[in-house]
């Protein structure tokens, strides 16, 4: 049974267990099967808190015949209409409290050059990047990627997630075959940046009693050519360090750099923030995801235990931000 009551410190939170929550998932988006699964993690942790979620599949029932059924929406979408700003804002025009930030910010997340371009101007590290012009023949692209980044590097969908539709050039030719195959629906817009030599590290951070609060960083190793979506969803193809094996001062920075990058996209509740750490001591942001994945054994929730945080309380901080948004949020 959870140790966090449901019972409120903030005013505005009404009791948890009077509420018909919503638990969002499913969608059409290519993170669909991720979102299923997050959706199923999440409604089990909250049956667990002593709380009761209806998954709800987005595909499947309209927004204005749920919104008119649930309390509050539990957002467990990832990936393009769930995580971008538009489930947001059908839930504000009918007035749903829901979990994660709002409209300006999942769009920010979801938009990896529109993010990068907001932390270069804080000069927060992020690598650097070229964002690919679909006019331009495949001619022209290899020489602005020649030009600008030079070889290797890390290809991947602007709005992408999961590590869907990316990939690593050594050279020219690997490039062309990269371009040949990403031309799918529905991502339409490719960025490019310098391949980083190092690994994967991520930083979740949710809001505990109206405090932001950064969790253990979590260091990802794999044989893989990189964090790749079969790497994202098998446990035997990576190992994970919770806390990270990495010197204190490190960990510290990566996590007060990735409250930064909440802070400077407006995200609220809960977030994770994508890291690539170079031997020599480098932390470059990748990305914000504003609704990071819920399954038990996975990265959010694997932080959170490191923190002794439980999987149904984290569930109930997640379901709590719900109703401490600022009164307006773009
Ligand atoms: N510039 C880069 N250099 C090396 N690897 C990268 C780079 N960008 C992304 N990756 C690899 O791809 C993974 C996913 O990248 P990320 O930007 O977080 O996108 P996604 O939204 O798909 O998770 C990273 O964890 C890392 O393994
Ligand atoms: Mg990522």
């Amino acid at each position: 049974m959870s140790t966090v009551t449901s019972d409120c410190r903030n005013p505005a939170t009404p009791p948890l267990q009077d509420l018909r929550i919503g638990v969002l998932c499913g969608g059409n988006s290519p993170e669909r099967p991720g979102s299923l699964a997050s959706g199923a993690a999440a409604a089990k942790g909250l049956a667990q808190a002593g709380l009761t979620g209806e998954l709800i599949d987005v595909a499947e029932v309209p927004v204005d015949q749920f919104a008119r059924s649930i309390d509050v929406a539990l957002l467990a979408l990832h990936g393009l209409g769930g995580e971008d700003g538009k489930m947001q804002g059908a839930l504000d025009l009918y007035g749903v409290p829901y979990t994660g930030s709002g409209v300006l910010a999942s769009a920010t997340g979801m938009d990896k050059t529109a993010l990068k371009t907001l932390l270069a101007a804080q000069h927060i590290d992020t690598p650097r990047w070229a964002e690919l012009n679909p006019a331009l023949s495949t001619a022209a692209t290899l020489d602005m990627i020649k030009h600008s980044l030079g070889y290797p590097v890390f290809y991947k969908p602007v709005s992408g997630g999961g590590s869907l539709e990316a990939g690593v050039a050594h050279d020219q030719q690997q490039m062309t075959d990269l371009l040949e195959r990403a031309k799918v629906h529905p991502y339409e817009r490719y960025m490019a940046e310098p391949l980083l030599d190092g690994s994967p590290c991520t930083v979740g951070l949710i809001e505990i009693d109206g405090a932001l609060t950064a969790l253990p960083v979590l260091h990802v190793r794999t044989d893989r050519e990189f964090y790749d979506y079969d790497a994202k969803h098998d446990l035997t193809l990576r190992t994970e360090t919770c806390p990270a094996d990495l010197p204190d001062g490190l960990t510290r920075q990566m996590q007060a750099t990735a409250k930064r990058v909440h802070q400077l996209v407006g995200a609220h509740g809960v977030s994770r923030v994508d890291f690539m750490v170079t031997p020599g001591g480098r932390a470059a942001v990748l990305e914000i995801n504003t609704l990071p994945g819920l399954s038990e054994h996975g990265n959010l929730a694997t932080m959170a235990r490191a923190a002794g945080i439980s999987y149904p309380d984290l569930m109930v901080h997640i379901l709590r931000s719900a109703f401490s948004k600022p009164a307006y949020l773009p």
